[in-house]
């Protein structure tokens, strides 16, 4: 994507959300392993801003602290009571009052910038106006609880559905909450705004109105757009936000060669990575941070998250990996294993109810049902590891206390404890004398 030169972005997050009834800022709120304000970050890297200003006030210590871990370089005023949209932005001039590039405003809790073409398009669109004000409007099918954007004697207006007369409120051009206007264009038009509306609020929306007795010229950028995507307030948006998001994600995984079977019932992350020719079974969940190689097949039920997977691994049905997993080539996981910071070498096998945590297990390594490594003390958690070498077989049911080193090759039996760490290719069991008395049952 070409970028617009010294551009400042300006993001509106320092509402409640109300409409949430969380104790969490709404921006913080996410899907598919983000909040929406690390979504809104991660789509506006493309434009390469010199100044990403975050409006922060409800929540501000979370979010600017959520931003600072994951986006380092945002800048941050606060809005210490939330008037309006466009009181929000006019506590932005003592940092941007002096900007000579155009600005892009936004609204935290709108999805519609993370389609791609979207910003490209708004960017594009406000080279032409490039001293002016570039609003996206959006064509939508329901705009319910949306400002409505329309034209009024040569004048572009936005009215709030709670401001709209009857026939403004069946127009579907809406407002998504996302303009360009040139910097030095701003600041007056904000000095203008009044409260006498709905919500005795400053609303942002109003400057399109002021701007042409500035001198400022409007243009609109038509976009067709999902509702979903025009702002998340309640819960039941944040759902269904996911739900397009989720869709959009299965999409472009199967167009790059992945079979899902029963697409509507996988769950992908932000982040998920998945080469071609590979098949995920149905409800397959990938949390955050995984990547799966090529040709490798998740059944169903398995739940990954800070995984790696090898080319021609099979996992699951019903397999649970946690962060810090990397499973090579050809592994297996099978049935209620769980594997939790833990690396597998090729070809090796858990095929039956086991848990594997911080370990580092060899190829061709085979561990029998109920193969357990302990390293949890009840009181602490023992950060020892559990060294499996190549080649080595597990009996059911081997406990493997760490810190241990089961040697290259070594063959456990069935119940064994190895609390000692064992010599290569030998053959370790807990194996005692097994007591029998003929008839005794019968007896009972
Ligand atoms: C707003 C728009 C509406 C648009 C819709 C798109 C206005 C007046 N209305 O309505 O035209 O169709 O978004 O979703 O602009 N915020 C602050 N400080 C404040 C108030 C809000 O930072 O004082 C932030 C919120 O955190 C939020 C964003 O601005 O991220 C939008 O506010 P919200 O209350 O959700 O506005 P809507 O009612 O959705
Ligand atoms: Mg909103």
């Amino acid at each position: 994507m070409t970028h617009p030169d010294n551009l400042a972005v300006i993001i509106l997050a320092a509402g409640k959300g109300t409409r949430m009834k969380s104790t969490q800022p709404k921006v913080l709120h996410g899907f598919a392993g983000r909040p929406m304000l690390g979504h809104m970050l991660a789509a506006l890297q493309p434009l390469k801003p010199s100044r990403t200003v975050v409006i922060t006030g409800f929540g501000a210590d979370a979010v600017e602290a959520y931003c600072n871990a994951h986006f380092p370089g945002c800048e941050f005023v606060r809005q210490t009571e939330q008037k309006g949209t466009g009181h929000a932005v006019q506590v932005c001039e003592p940092l941007l009052g002096a900007h000579q590039g155009p600005i892009i405003i936004l609204y935290g809790d709108v999805m519609l910038n993370l389609r791609p073409d979207v910003l490209a398009t708004l960017a594009q669109h406000h080279t032409k106006n490039a001293q002016g004000l570039t609003l996206l409007a959006a064509t939508v099918a329901d705009p319910t609880g949306l400002g409505r954007m329309f034209e009024d004697h040569g004048r572009v207006r936005i009215v709030e559905e709670k401001d709209c007369d009857e026939a403004q409120r069946q127009v579907k051009t809406a407002n998504p909450g996302i303009y360009a206007v040139h910097g030095p264009a701003l600041w007056p038009l904000l000095r203008e705004l009044k409260t006498d509306n709905a919500q005795a609020e400053l609303y942002l929306t109003d400057i399109v109105a002021l701007a042409p007795d500035h001198g400022t010229p409007v243009a609109m950028c038509k976009v067709p757009a999902e509702r979903a995507e025009m702002g998340v307030n309640s819960r039941a948006e944040l759902a269904a936000m996911d739900a397009l998001w989720q869709a959009r994600k299965r999409k472009e995984l199967m167009d790059g060669g992945v079979t899902l079977i029963g697409p509507e019932t996988c769950f992908f992350s932000h982040d998920t990575a998945i080469g071609p020719d590979s098949v995920v079974g149905p409800f397959v969940v990938c949390g955050v941070g995984v990547t799966v190689a090529g040709g490798t097949t998740l059944n169903a039920f398995t739940h990954l998250e800070g995984t790696q997977v090898g080319t021609g691994a099979i996992i699951g049905p019903y397999s649970r990996t946690r962060p810090g997993t990397v499973l090579g080539e050809n592994v297996h996981l099978g049935n209620f294993v769980e594997v939790k910071n833990s690396t597998l070498g090729q070809g090796t096998k858990a095929n039956h109810l086991s848990y594997i945590g911080d370990a580092d297990v060899g190829a061709q390594v085979n561990l029998g049902a109920g193969t357990i490594t302990a390293n949890y003390n009840s009181k602490t958690k023992v950060k020892s590891r559990t060294t499996i070498g190549n080649h080595a077989s597990t009996g059911s049911q081997t406990v493997l206390v760490a810190p241990v080193t089961l040697a290259e090759g070594t063959m456990t039996g069935a119940g064994t404890i190895i609390r000692k760490n064992t010599e290569a290719y030998s053959l370790v069991t807990d194996a005692k004398e097994q007591l029998v008395k003929p008839g005794y049952a019968k007896t009972k």
